[in-house]
């Protein structure tokens, strides 16, 4: 297609992008704190917060002067090298919570994808070949790959696209009784959100997360919280789960890890993270020196 369009408009989008989403009818050109200005230099409150993204405002000074010296330094490596931003990230972050090792993408979804496949391969190789079954909850959002899609279970979201991962059940969110109902020692993991997001506000209450716990003890199971949208301070706490005290086995965080820069972390204990050796999983950006020097900027 030959650009004969000069002018960068919000019609462009229905031109140029895949029709998937419903923007505003404004293009923010940029932002400071809680405000965004369009192109036309309107100012605007943005109440958005880029999706549970912006918890530090748009261009917190801390995170942009730690972008630009690190973008001075060295943007990128890929996973044959590491990286001091990210050997300094993973530190920070398991010295303040229960993990010992974690997995950096980019995204939820990948953050997620790389939990659930940690979660059955654990399983798998270390207790039965077919411990597969996940117990995912109704309402629930774990993102847009296939995987997390299926997992997160809504139809509107997951189907059309073929078949599905399977072994993967459902259940009413805070309703323990219809947990038990369906797991078994075939079930590899409990996957949760400490407080449901997308399907509306809902924290799970304390006993649920507690019975979770017992009965993925109980049947060799993982417990999996999804903390993309609760971590990094959102609810008052670093993570919501130590509102509770119950601790997961996996947690994956993201959107506001890095305030607006792409990053995301699968955190994990030292036991369960050694089910996975050299290439059973892998990104190609994930753990980016970037990304990584952002969100030590925006824990720190
Ligand atoms: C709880 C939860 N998990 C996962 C995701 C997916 O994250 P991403 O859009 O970064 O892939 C979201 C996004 O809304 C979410 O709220």
């Amino acid at each position: 297609m030959s650009v004969t369009q000069t002018s960068i408009t919000r019609e462009l989008f229905n031109e140029v992008i895949l029709p998937i989403y419903a923007p505003a009818q404004f293009v923010p050109v940029k932002g400071q704190g809680s405000r965004v200005w369009d192109q036309q230099g309107k100012e605007y409150i943005d109440f958005a917060g880029g999706i549970a993204v912006t918890a530090l405002g748009h261009c917190h000074p801390a995170l942009v002067e730690a972008l630009k010296k690190q973008s001075e330094q060295l943007w990128h490596l890929s996973n044959i090298y590491t990286n001091e931003p990210a050997l300094r990230l993973a530190q920070k972050l398991t010295a303040a919570t229960f993990a010992d090792r974690v997995f950096f993408a980019n995204s939820g979804a990948e953050a997620n994808e790389a939990a659930f496949k940690l979660a059955r391969y654990y399983a798998t190789q270390k207790i039965s070949p077919y411990k597969t079954k996940i117990i995912a909850f109704h309402h629930a959002f774990h993102g847009r790959t296939f995987f997390t899609v299926t997992v997160g279970g809504q139809p509107k979201y997951s189907d059309g696209f073929g078949p599905k991962p399977a072994d993967i059940v459902h259940v009413p969110f805070n309703d323990l009784e219809a947990v038990k109902a369906v797991i078994d020692d075939h079930t590899c993991a409990i996957v949760v959100e400490p407080i449901q997001g997308e399907g509306g506000v809902t924290p799970a209450t304390p006993e649920f997360l507690t019975g979770l716990r017992q009965l993925c003890d109980q049947h060799q199971a993982l417990l999996v919280f999804d903390e993309v949208q609760t971590g990094m301070g959102r609810t008052g706490k670093l993570f919501a789960y130590e509102h509770t005290g119950v601790i997961p086995d996996i947690l994956t965080t993201a959107k506001a890890l890095g305030g607006g820069f792409p990053v995301s972390a699968m955190l994990t204990r030292e036991a369960i993270a050694q089910a996975m050796t050299a290439g059973t999983h892998g990104t190609t950006f994930g753990g980016n020196p970037m990304a990584c020097a952002v969100a030590e900027a925006s824990l720190d």
